[in-house]
C-alpha cells in the first residue's frame, strides 16, 4: 500500500504502535494467528503471521496496560510443558492479560517443517484434549498461596504447595511442577479457532473465547449454538464461551473513497478474482470489461453457487450496478464479511449480528494495519459506544475481568 513502510513486517516498533492503537479504542484483545508452512506469494507480499507470536506479545506487553494478548500455539507441534511455561510467563509478564489459542494445525505443509505427515483428525484432537488438560494442570501446580517470599524468615515459597502433576496420557505427559507463580488473573484463558465438529467439542470443553469465521447471520448463529451446546455437554454454563465472528474493514469517509482504497490495495489480484467470481455467479465474465457493470443479460443468467455462501451477497452487489472492479472492491470474495465504506456501515453490521444473537463480539481484520486500526477506533468505536453497544472503558486490568471470564486456576474440575 502506498505510504506504508514495506519493512514493517520485521519491525517490532510498528507492531507495538498498532497494539497501542487498539488499546486506545478500548478493544478487548489483540489476536495473533500463527502457522508454519505455507508462504503464499513471497514475490509480492510479506507472510501474514508475525515473526514469532510469543516474542511479539512479550514486546507488546511492556508497552500496553489493558489490551488482552492472544497467541496461537499448536497442540500438535509443541510439548505441553513448553506451552505451559511460555504462556504462563506471558501472563505474569503482562499482569494477567494472556490467552492461548489452542489449535491443532491441519496441513501437511505445517507438518513437513517438523519432518512428519499431519496426523489424522482423531489423533490431532486426541492430543489436543490431553495437551490442554496437562497445560492447565501445570499452571495449577504452583499453588495459589505458595509464594510467600518472606525476606525476614527466609522462606521463598511453600514447597508442599508446589507439587508434581504426574500426568501421562496416550499422547503426552509431564511430571511437573511448573516453577511459575499465578498471575493477576491466575492463569491464561483458553481460546480456540476453528469450525469442525471436533473444534466444537474441544472448545466446548475448554475455551472461553472462539475466534470464528462466518459469512451469514444464520451460519454465525449455527456455529455459536454448536459451541454453546458443546459447553453444556461438559457441564458448563453456555455463557462461559464467547463467539467472535470476523469482519474485514476498509473504513473511509464514504463508499467511493473506500472502494478506491481497496482497488489500490488489491487490484494485482483482480485477474484471478474475476475468474473466481465467474464460479460464484455461474456466468462468464470478461476481464477486459472490468470498468463496466454486468449487463442485464449477465445478471439474468447469474446462478449464485450453492457451494459458496458469499455468492448471494456478490450477486446483490452486482445488481446494484457497480462495475466489475467495484464489485470485487466490495470484498465479495473476502474470508469474512467486508465493510467497505463509512464507519456507520460497520456499526450497523455489528449491531444487526449482535442483536440477532449470532455473535458475542467481533474480531476485526483491518485492510492495512498501519492506519486501518486507527480508522476503526476513530470512526466505528464512538458510534458503538453512543449506541450503548461497546464499553466506554476497560472494566478492569486483567483479560478475565475485561471479558467476564470466570476465575479458574489449574484444571476445571467440571470437565
Ligand atoms: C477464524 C479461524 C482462525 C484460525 N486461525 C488459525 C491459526 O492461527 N493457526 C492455525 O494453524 N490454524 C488456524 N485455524 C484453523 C483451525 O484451527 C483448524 O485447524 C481448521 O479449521 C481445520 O479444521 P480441523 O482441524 O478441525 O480439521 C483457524 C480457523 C479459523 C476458522
Amino acid at each position: 500500500m502506498p505510504g506504508v513502510n514495506p519493512k514493517s513486517y520485521a519491525d517490532f516498533d510498528v507492531l507495538v504502535k498498532q497494539a497501542q492503537a487498539a488499546e486506545r479504542g478500548k478493544l478487548h484483545f489483540l489476536f495473533l494467528p500463527d502457522g508454519f508452512g505455507t508462504l503464499f506469494d513471497m514475490e509480492n507480499e510479506p507472510p501474514s503471521v508475525t515473526l514469532d507470536v510469543m516474542l511479539t506479545l512479550g514486546a507488546i506487553a511492556r508497552e500496553t496496560q489493558y489490551l488482552g494478548l492472544l497467541a496461537t500455539g499448536s497442540t500438535t507441534f509443541n510439548e505441553p510443558y513448553n506451552l505451559a511455561r511460555q504462556f504462563k510467563a506471558l501472563d505474569v509478564m503482562s499482569h494477567g492479560r494472556a490467552g492461548w489459542n489452542a489449535i491443532t494445525s491441519s496441513t501437511n505443509d505445517a507438518a513437513s517443517n517438523y519432518g512428519v505427515k499431519i496426523p489424522s483428525s482423531a489423533d490431532r484432537y486426541g492430543r489436543a484434549h490431553e495437551t490442554v488438560q496437562l497445560v492447565q494442570a501445570l499452571w495449577g501446580s504452583w499453588g495459589r498461596e505458595a509464594w510467600v517470599h518472606n525476606q525476614e524468615s527466609g522462606q521463598f515459597a511453600k514447597q508442599d504447595q508446589i507439587l508434581p502433576i504426574n500426568l501421562h496420557g496416550k499422547y503426552v505427559g509431564s511430571r511437573g511442577p511448573l516453577y511459575i507463580p499465578p498471575s493477576e488473573q491466575g492463569q491464561p484463558i483458553i481460546v480456540h479457532a476453528g469450525g469442525s465438529p471436533n473444534a466444537h467439542d474441544l472448545a466446548g470443553r475448554f475455551a472461553s473465547v472462539v475466534i470464528g469465521s462466518a459469512y451469514t447471520i444464520e451460519d454465525a448463529k449455527f456455529q455459536r449454538n454448536a459451541f454453546r451446546e458443546a459447553a453444556k455437554g461438559y457441564g458448563r454454563n453456555p455463557d462461559e464461551i464467547k463467539f467472535f465472528a470476523g469482519i474485514a474493514t476498509t473504513i473511509s469517509e464514504d463508499r467511493r473513497t473506500a472502494l478506491d482504497r481497496r482497488i489500490r490495495l488489491t487490484e494485482s489480484h483482480f485477474p484471478e478474482r474475476v475468474a473466481y467470481l465467474q464460479h460464484m455467479l455461474g456466468i462468464p465474465l470478461d476481464f477486459n470489461r472490468i470498468n463496466e457493470p454486468l449487463t442485464q443479460q449477465q445478471l439474468n443468467n447469474a446462478q449464485p453457487s450453492p457451494y459458496d455462501p458469499r455468492s448471494l451477497n456478490a450477486l446483490k452487489i452486482a445488481k446494484e450496478g457497480w462495475s466489475l472492479k467495484d464489485i470485487l472492491a466490495h470484498g465479495v470474495i473476502d474470508y469474512h464479511p467486508a465493510i467497505v465504506g463509512p464507519g456507520i456501515e460497520a456499526a450497523d453490521h455489528m449491531q444487526e449480528w449482535f442483536e440477532a444473537d449470532a455473535v458475542d463480539g467481533f474480531w476485526i481484520n483491518p485492510d492495512v494495519f498501519s492506519d486501518g486500526i486507527d480508522a476503526f477506533v476513530d470512526q466505528v468505536v464512538p458510534i458503538l459506544q453512543e449506541r450503548g453497544l461497546f464499553h466506554i472503558d476497560y472494566e478492569g486490568k486483567t483479560l478475565r475481568e475485561n471479558l467476564g471470564v470466570p476465575d479458574q486456576y489449574g484444571i476445571d474440575p467440571r470437565v
